[in-house]
């Protein structure tokens, strides 16, 4: 069975002490285990500090929230893959709406930092998704295909397979507004179903695919017990530690 996952996505939230707090409380529980894994997407500055924590806890994870398209050099604010490899770190978030929206990141940069993340041993968690508009026209499949088609679709099986994508509706993201799980197993599916077409079914399944946008405790069980659904990427929510710990609960 393919890795269910439960990603927090803290964005840039707490302080030093708060993020330590959040953190022991949560690692206080028992570790997932069997496929299950937990993700914590803290911002850079609190990269060392939670790597720590978990390096001997099994099945967790630290991610950073971003990574330059960049190898090194003359990027002032940038920070590289080869630094998060440094620190041991194995997951970036990358393409999350927010940064499209704020910080202009396209497709094509997206898949710079895709390669530049694999080149150094660092799973990206791609994210994609549909802005309301596109939602209401009804053209979300096709949305969603241009966005893997020109971000990962150059990519060969072997790094398909470290790739972890999130689906995350624009219009579910902080909104409180969630997919129904109808809505986001369908969509699921039809991502699955386009990797199955540019890879085969065998590199397909395996892939996890996590849904994001409004993921809480009251509804995480009914969107992770969708076929296509492998967890989710979690933003408000993650922030709360009683939340977070029912959200990991609910994986499969
Ligand atoms: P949300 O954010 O859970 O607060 O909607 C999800 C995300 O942006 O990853």
């Amino acid at each position: 069975m393919r890795k269910q996952i439960a990603a927090a996505n803290w964005k840039m939230n707490l302080t030093l002490p708060q993020a330590e707090q959040l953190l022991d409380t949560l690692l206080a529980e028992a570790a997932p285990s069997g496929n299950r894994q937990v993700v914590f997407a803290v911002p850079f500055p609190y990269l060392s500090m939670a790597q720590q924590k978990v390096q001997n806890r099994s099945n967790t994870f630290i991610a950073a929230q971003n990574c330059s398209n960049r190898k090194n050099g003359a990027y002032t604010g940038e920070v590289s893959a080869e630094m998060l490899q440094s620190l041991d770190i194995q997951y970036a978030v990358l393409g999350h709406s927010e940064r499209r929206e704020y910080f202009q990141e396209s497709n094509q940069l997206l898949a710079e930092k895709l390669n530049i993340s694999l080149e150094y041993g660092i799973h990206p968690i791609f994210c994609c998704g549909e802005p309301l508009q596109v939602r209401e026209q009804g053209t979300q499949n096709e949305y969603v295909a241009t966005q893997l088609r020109e971000s990962l679709f150059h990519l060969s099986s072997l790094q398909l397979l470290q790739v972890v994508i999130a689906y995350e509706p624009i219009w579910a993201i902080g909104t409180g507004k969630t997919a129904s799980s109808a809505q986001a197993q369908e969509m699921h599916a039809f991502i699955r179903q386009q990797l199955t077409e540019k890879y085969g079914e065998q590199v397909s399944s395996a892939v996890p695919i996590l849904y994001g946008g409004s993921v809480k405790a009251s509804n995480a069980a009914e969107l992770f017990n969708q076929p296509d659904v492998d967890g989710g990427l979690v933003g408000g929510a993650s922030l709360i530690a009683d939340e977070f710990k029912a959200i990991i609960a609910a994986l499969k």
